[in-house]
């Protein structure tokens, strides 16, 4: 199954359920100054968790766009991506616990067609702040997962909130057992061997969480997230995202391009530029602050990757356009913005690349200085290190 054709399957079941589909909000919070980017489905509904009206109604549904940067310099692994979608559907005090239970199972299960024993659950154990969810777990049996692969797990592992403070509460989460060999007789869910992926995950939001400690919200609230390139990834039995639609056209490309042999390099490239074109999209430009900042770096560790592995960094704009309409059936916007998008990237793309022959006319200076001695004194290489490689 194709992840567009997920995602449309996600929606339409939902909106049976009668959700109202909500569109996607901008990578770029437009009420929020204390994210850089919308980092989960729930960002733009904080006020409707903690109480207003939202316009939709109390069942809600929608795809969302996300950027999470924390594990930037994990990219180029089998699984990490700074953008991706995310499928949410929300309880605004309307269903909890049992029917949201109840509406996974089934979209696994039925719509999905994951066999009902390739999937384990975990609930939230219980600890002095909030009891142990043992209502979650009689959904699930009720719903068709045996005890034996329900697990409890505390608040590092069953407990989501966004940053610091905000609604939050426990959580179920979904995973997928890819029938890869346990990697011991303790092998479970929260075990990152590979074996276990998680594929969604529904917060009880029943909280709110300031300085001051935990308090109940106004309402029972569901929030979920379902991770589209990971699920899209186990459906098609790929072993990582970079090998399904959503990525292979550029991942072939690059590697036609490479004259040095990298997967790790490609990956990055590949993930970089997509992230890089969303963003920008979005109205994100390349700076030294904040979320431009973020763009910098995505573009120009991009470039270092492309200069690594030897690609023509005039391919950019050929890498733009394929990208384009690898995704434009998903993001329209991306086809409507091409022009600028490619402006942009390439802009930066320049700039970076007169940062770097600056660096290596300097590197070559304080060298030729140094001859005759062993020693590159901490000084020299922390000012190259900070004018030309801290990206
Ligand atoms: N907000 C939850 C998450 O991002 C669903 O995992």
């Amino acid at each position: 199954m194709k992840a567009i054709e997920i995602r449309n399957k996600y929606l339409e079941f939902f909106k049976k359920y009668n959700h109202s589909v909500i569109p996607s909000a901008p990578l770029i919070p437009e009420n929020d100054p204390s994210v850089l980017f919308n980092t989960a489905g729930m960002q733009p509904l904080v006020p409707y968790l903690l109480g207003e009206k939202h316009p939709a109604g109390t069942r809600l549904c929608d795809y969302q766009k996300c950027v999470r940067t924390n594990d930037i310099e994990e990219v180029g692994d089998n699984r990490h991506l700074t953008f991706f979608e995310m499928l949410g559907n929300w309880s605004l005090g309307d269903y909890f616990k049992d029917e949201s239970i109840k509406m996974s199972y089934e979209f696994l299960t039925k719509e999905l067609e994951i066999p009902a024993e390739k999937i384990s659950v975990t609930c939230f154990a219980g600890d002095d702040d909030c009891p142990k969810d043992t209502e979650s777990a009689e959904a699930w049996k009720k719903a068709g997962i045996p005890e034996e692969r329900i697990y409890f797990y505390g608040k590092d592992d069953n407990w989501w909130i966004a940053g610091e403070e905000g609604p939050c509460g426990p959580d179920t989460e979904m995973f997928y057992d890819t029938g890869k060999p346990a990697c011991g007789p303790d092998c479970q869910p929260s075990c990152d061997c590979g074996k276990y992926v998680e594929i969604w995950n529904n917060v009880f939001m029943e909280y709110f969480k300031d300085k001051n400690g935990y308090r109940k919200l106004k309402n029972k609230n569901v929030d979920t997230g379902l991770g589209l390139e990971r699920m899209t990834m186990l459906l098609q039995g790929k072993e990582t995202p970079f090998d399904t639609e959503l990525f292979k056209p550029v991942m072939d490309k690059l590697e036609e391009l490479q004259k040095v042999d990298s997967i790790e390099s490609r990956r990055i490239i590949a993930e970089h530029l997509r992230s890089s074109m969303m963003i920008t999209c979005d109205g994100g430009r390349p700076s030294n602050v904040d979320r431009g900042y973020i763009l910098r770096r995505l573009i120009r560790r991009m470039i270092r990757h492309m200069n690594k592995i030897q690609i023509d960094l005039n391919e950019l704009s050929t890498l733009i356009d394929i990208n384009v309409e690898t995704l434009k059936e998903m993001y329209p916007d991306l086809e409507k913005n091409k022009d600028v998008i490619k402006e942009v990237i390439i802009a930066e793309k320049n700039k970076f690349v007169k940062t770097l022959n600056h660096g290596e006319r300097e590197f070559e200076k304080q060298i030729k200085k140094l001859e005759g001695t062993k020693i590159v004194p901490g000084k020299v290489v922390f000012r190259l290190y900070d004018r030309y490689e801290r990206i």
